[in-house]
């Protein structure tokens, strides 16, 4: 038995077919016509909250999608406590009957496909394709952490020791998790921090994104929908500042999970570490400061494709996406030249639309700080491409992808969330120091390398820190349980996610010896 059970993957749609394009316009439909509502979820009831907001949709800011409403301090307590009554139980039961609720959930989600797409396209700015990417995704990440749970949390593991005496260890839950996830990934992370910290016997509190509440709120009713005893997970919107900070200084909770900007990994980070009378466990996933190696070896063809699809899929907005390009100096023209013929067929627009390349980019705040962006780019160094952006744009937020190319190999201070690609020509002499820049910036995600020498591959994995190394192909789009997911240094703490280690920070570890 494999990680998924009897099947290899989690089930996808074929937009070129008109009966899964019809489908999702049914969908589509629906998702329009509902108004969902998210709040505070406490034992499976929706409560009142505070300060109700509207949910826009972020192609066209007029569509309103449903209400969210944040939660009290009251919603908080009254979550914690009934997760920490519930998690003893939960986790006595014992990683196999955890695992069923999970597979559950990830038949839940795969049955529910299209109308998330439609949602995630809608809240989120997701292409159909994206959508699709993220719900298997979803359902991945719960029958992957199943079978760790039943690997690891079912039975101790045997120790040697001596004669006359038996020494086991024992993994269990460390009791209430507060999970904290982005926008970028509303379906996927958000399920997978939960099940992670589900299938290691906790309880959780989850705390979506702001931009994307209502996702979040119909993935906790799926989860309760399979069977989750309701008081095992609390849904608890709202902002950093208030929500955030509430959960990871409470003293009810015993460990954090946090994919999201580096900043705010610092901050909670401060946070927690001021916490009187507690140690609690913290696991952060961040940005990358993404590059990718170039050198004359590499297929020219392949590189446009793996560059345009890492760099501008997904709006650039995966903590993966490809940030700068090192293309060599002297034989880069053609490859740039063709980078920008290749962007200019991009279609960036309604990402509903099964023709959609590229959605918008998450709210006008983000807009505002990618334009600021290009504005310094286009004094600074030197703009080689935009791709157009359709009539009434304006409406949304959508941004027009950029190319540049920059004049110093550390040009960029840090991470620019969004679909600009950076390109550098160095000299191949200097490899070593041009490489050396961009690990001097601390962070540590993905890497990619286009070359058909092993020699030249090998030198920059030295050269540059990254918890995924992709050679040969995009860099973006890591699949459960075969790219175990996360970086080191400035990109997080680890464990990755979607990999055999993943569970283990979110447990505590119990040696039991018995002389006998
Ligand atoms: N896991 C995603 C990817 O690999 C990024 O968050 O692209």
């Amino acid at each position: 038995k494999d990680m998924y059970g009897d099947r290899q993957n989690s089930l996808g749609r074929d937009y070129s077919q008109a009966a899964d394009r019809e489908s999702h316009a049914r969908a589509l439909e629906l998702v329009d016509r509902e108004k969902l509502t998210s709040g505070p979820i406490v034992g499976g009831k929706l409560r009142a909250g505070i300060d109700a907001q509207n949910v826009t949709n972020p192609f066209d800011r007029s569509q309103v999608l449903g209400h969210v409403s944040e939660a009290a301090t009251a919603d908080i307590d009254a979550a914690v406590e009934a997760a920490a009554e519930a998690q003893v139980v939960w986790d006595r039961q014992g990683g196999a009957k955890r695992a069923v609720v999970l597979r559950a959930m990830a038949d839940a989600l795969e049955a529910d496909l299209d109308r998330l797409v439609a949602l995630l396209s809608r809240e989120a700015g997701k292409t159909l394709n994206d959508g699709v990417a993220e719900v298997r995704e979803a359902a991945d990440f719960c029958r992957y952490y199943a079978l760790l749970a039943e690997r690891d949390f079912t039975a101790p593991q045997t120790l040697k020791g001596p004669t006359g005496e038996t020494n086991q260890l024992f993994l269990h839950g460390r009791g209430v998790f507060a999970c904290i996830s982005p926008w970028n990934f509303p379906l996927a992370i958000f399920t997978g921090q939960i099940a992670a910290a589900l299938a290691a016997g906790n309880a959780v509190l989850a705390k979506p994104a702001e931009q994307t509440p209502l996702i979040a709120a119909e993935a906790v009713r799926l989860y309760h929908k399979a069977g989750l005893n309701p008081d095992l997970l609390a849904l608890v919107p709202g902002r950093g500042e208030t929500v955030g900070a509430a959960l990871v200084t409470h003293p009810g909770i015993d460990g954090v999970a946090f994919t999201g900007g580096t900043d705010t990994a610092a901050a909670i980070n401060r946070s927690i570490a001021a916490r009187p009378g507690a140690i609690i466990p913290f696991i952060a996933e961040t940005g990358g400061l993404n590059g990718m190696f170039i050198d004359t070896t590499a297929l020219k063809e392949q590189v446009i494709d793996d560059v345009i699809q890492s760099a501008f899929g997904s709006a650039g907005q995966r903590c993966s996406a490809l940030r700068v390009l090192y293309v060599p100096r002297d034989s880069g023209e053609a490859l740039i030249e063709g980078l920008k013929g290749a962007l200019a067929v991009q279609t960036v627009a309604d990402p509903a639309d099964p023709k959609t390349d590229i959605g918008p980019v998450i709210d006008p705040e983000s807009r505002r700080a990618l334009e600021a962006h290009v504005e310094r780019l286009s004094k600074e160094a030197k703009i080689i491409a935009r791709a157009d952006l359709p009539l009434g744009a304006e409406k949304g937020d959508l941004f027009a992808p950029t190319i540049a190319e920059i004049p110093t190999p550390d040009f960029l201070e840090r991470e620019v969330f969004g679909p600009i690609l950076h390109i550098y020509r160095y000299a191949p002499s200097d490899l070593k120091s041009v490489a050396g820049k961009l690990a001097a910036r601390g962070y540590g995600l993905t890497l990619g390398i286009h070359s058909r020498i092993e020699a030249f591959a090998d030198e920059v994995v030295d050269l540059v820190p990254a918890g995924n190394v992709y050679v040969n192909r995009s860099i973006t789009g890591a699949v459960v349980g075969v790219q175990p997911f996360g970086g080191e240094g400035l990109s997080g703490t680890g464990p990755k996610a979607g990999g055999p280690n993943s569970l283990i920070r979110y447990a505590a570890e119990k040696a039991i010896s018995v002389n006998i």
